[in-house]
């Protein structure tokens, strides 16, 4: 019989960097099994979307049950349980006073944040970050920055998008303050506000909180803080892009919480419902209840088999699992820094809960792109599966799932260590 690599002349090109020579046949906790007989374990969690690993039994079990009750009959038309419970406890997790407008994928749920800061504030422009990744439909791309590969041929994007500096503080061109974030990144939205854009034409600053495709940037508290009072002061709606920080990620349900600052709106999808295509615009009320009848919408929203796999999703998550997450992130980290002590390409280790980066350089500090594919490949010649991220492709990011057991993070640490090893021998 023809492997699915042999068949995969009908499917479009995957998107991913590497071309495996395998196909997947099924997945359990925190591994893929693949068509030639591999167990591999995952660090990649669908990017970032098992937060619970794979085929998590409480939320399979809802999402079956639900199967039989009500597979579709549009949020456009009615109200149901499943949509109504979901809201509702989204807003809890936001401490109440928000409502919430449920999509499929993230970029659709950026989409509609976006939409919905315009629409609120009657106001056409949107500050976004260097580095940022929000999506693929026209409005995402135009707000992405972390690749010109992602905007390439289709130019003519959407207007009135300005971007502005993320602190990346590793490699930083900027002179650092006492080991404190460097006042560009402070005085950067002045100057854009003298130069290129009235502050009070501007409807949002679209953030994620912790920059994922850019190379998993973690922004100082303090500056997160301030856009936030710079919003305040003008009116302009402060967007948390979630999508790939929510649901545990970082430590906490939300990296708002881990940031100590709230947004106004926030797009979330990815570990929503732990594999099933579902996501929010998490808006406050009153800007919510600008959105008249008409303003928005969309057939396929809040499905509910979704809905329930991923009410069944936050149960897991408030029982032990963002808990577990955290520990082992700081296992995690704290173990890849000791590979860094060994390793001078090794720029730096960051990342909050299990969101974790390891920049590779060269001596001279200019990324290493080369020596990041190559980990990543001795890594999965020993059966663990990674991915790189950064805007110049020099980060690998291990993105577990939050219910990962130590010794998979040793297994995992392990084989870290042979490739590196392998790696330096063969440079
Ligand atoms: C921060 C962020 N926003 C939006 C998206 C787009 O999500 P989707 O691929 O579900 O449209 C992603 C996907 O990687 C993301 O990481």
């Amino acid at each position: 019989m023809a492997t699915l690599q042999e068949r995969s002349a009908a499917v479009m090109p995957p998107m991913a960097l590497h071309a495996l020579p395998f196909g997947i046949t099924h997945a359990q906790g925190s591994y893929l099994y693949t068509d030639d007989g591999r167990k591999l374990l995952d660090f990649g969690s669908g990017i970032a979307v098992n937060n619970l690993g794979h085929n998590y039994p409480t939320v399979v079990q809802a999402a079956k049950d639900q199967l039989d009750k009500m597979v579709h009959c549009c949020h456009n038309l009615f109200h149901y349980e499943v949509e109504t419970a979901l809201a509702e406890r989204l807003v809890g997790l936001m401490g109440g006073g928000y409502k919430v407008y449920f999509s499929n994928s993230g970029a659709e749920a950026v989409e509609g944040a976006v939409k919905l800061a315009k629409y609120a504030t009657e106001r056409p422009a949107v500050i976004a970050f260097k580095g940022s990744f929000h999506g693929r439909t026209m409005m995402c791309t135009s707000l992405t920055a972390s690749n010109s590969a992602y905007r390439k041929h289709y130019e003519g994007l959407v207007p009135s998008i300005y971007f502005a500096e993320y602190p990346k503080l590793f490699g930083t061109p900027y002179k650092m303050q006492d080991g404190a974030c460097p006042k560009e990144y402070y005085t950067q939205f002045d100057d854009m506000f003298k130069h290129l854009i009235d502050p009070y034409s501007v409807a949002a600053i679209l953030m994620e909180p912790v920059q994922g495709e850019g190379g998993y940037v973690v922004p100082p508290r303090e500056w997160v803080q301030y856009v936030r009072e710079l919003c305040d002061k003008y009116g302009i709606m402060l967007i948390f892009d979630e999508v790939q920080t929510g649901f545990g990620r970082t430590g906490n349900m939300f990296a708002w919480q881990t940031h100590g600052v709230k947004p106004d709106i926030m797009s979330c999808a990815k570990g929503i419902a732990n594999g099933l295509p579902l996501s929010a615009v998490v808006g406050k009320s009153e800007i919510m209840d600008k959105w008249v009848a008409g303003a928005h919408g969309g057939t396929f929203g809040a499905n509910p088999v979704s809905c329930a796999a991923a009410l069944a999703t936050i149960d897991a998550l408030e029982n032990g699992a963002i808990d577990n997450g955290r520990r082992m992130g700081e296992y995690f980290i704290g173990e890849l820094k000791k590979l860094q002590e060994k390793y001078p390409c090794i720029g730096e280790v960051r990342g909050l809960g299990l969101m974790i980066g390891m920049e590779l350089v060269y001596p001279d500090g200019s990324p290493n792109r080369e020596l990041t594919n190559k980990i990543i490949a001795l890594a999965l010649e020993r059966d663990l599966f990674l991915l790189a991220c950064g805007c110049d492709k020099n980060v690998v990011r291990f993105i577990a799932p939050l219910t990962v057991k130590k010794e998979e993070i040793d297994t995992a640490l392990g084989i870290l260590y042979q490739a590196f090893e392998q790696a330096m021998d063969e440079a």
